[in-house]
């Protein structure tokens, strides 16, 4: 549960509800059959022309070389991450199989699978962090190691793990944590036709 509870306009599934992206993490190692239960939600998104451009790159208790290896690609701003019991790293393939065609919605696939995963996970009673903050590089030649080919572009980082305590964050990354929740309202995303209408 965030610390603070999310001021939503409407009632929510308490999967969206309780979902936030926490920086304290439990170094608790989460078992593999969590983590793929996790992927296996990824797995059942939507995607155009049941594509499922989604890779995912794991590191966990059981693979702390590979942990390791994806938690060298994170910047220091996202330092906290390094406690995550799971690290993984997502790519996208950005080509159609049927016919090599670009697949412009590809990403927004992938964004799918990793919302499905997050929701996952707040049902299992975990959290996990998406982060943009990686070297991009590394993490591209990571894939291709990995047998990923050039089709493959890199998606996201995102630690997982069981809630941690607060106080092991130090004073601005607890600062940061304890703010309170905010989205811009529901009148500036949701156009109905009429300009300036906020009877959203
Ligand atoms: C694609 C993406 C990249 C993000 N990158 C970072 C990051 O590098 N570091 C970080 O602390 N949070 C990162 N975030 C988390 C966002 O800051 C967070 O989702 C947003 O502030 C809303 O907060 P909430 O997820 O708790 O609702 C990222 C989120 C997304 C979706």
């Amino acid at each position: 549960m965030p610390p603070h509870p999310t001021p939503s306009e409407f009632e929510l599934v308490p999967e969206i509800q309780n979902r936030w992206s926490p920086r304290a993490f439990s170094s608790r190692p989460v078992p593999r059959d969590l983590t793929r239960r996790l992927l296996e939600a990824a797995r059942w998104a939507p995607s155009s022309f049941n594509e499922q451009p989604w890779r995912f790159l794991v590191g966990d208790s059981e693979s702390p070389a590979f942990r390791e290896t994806l938690r060298d690609l994170l910047m220091d701003g996202n330092a906290w991450a390094r406690r995550a019991p799971v690290l993984m790293l997502s790519a996208w393939r950005s080509r159609l199989t049927k016919n090599d065609k670009a697949n412009r919605v590809a990403l927004r696939d992938l964004g799918a699978a990793e919302e499905n995963l997050f929701l996952q996970a707040v049902s299992q009673g975990l959290v996990a962090h998406q982060m943009g903050g990686f070297s991009v590089p590394a993490a591209e030649a990571l894939l291709r190691e990995q047998g990923l080919g050039p089709e493959f572009e890199v998606g996201v980082m995102t630690a997982i793990g069981f809630p941690g305590d607060l106080d092991d964050l130090d004073g601005s990354l607890r600062e940061r944590e304890l703010k309170p929740r905010k989205r811009k309202p529901l009148s500036e995303i949701a156009l109905f036709g009429g300009a300036g209408d906020d009877e959203v």
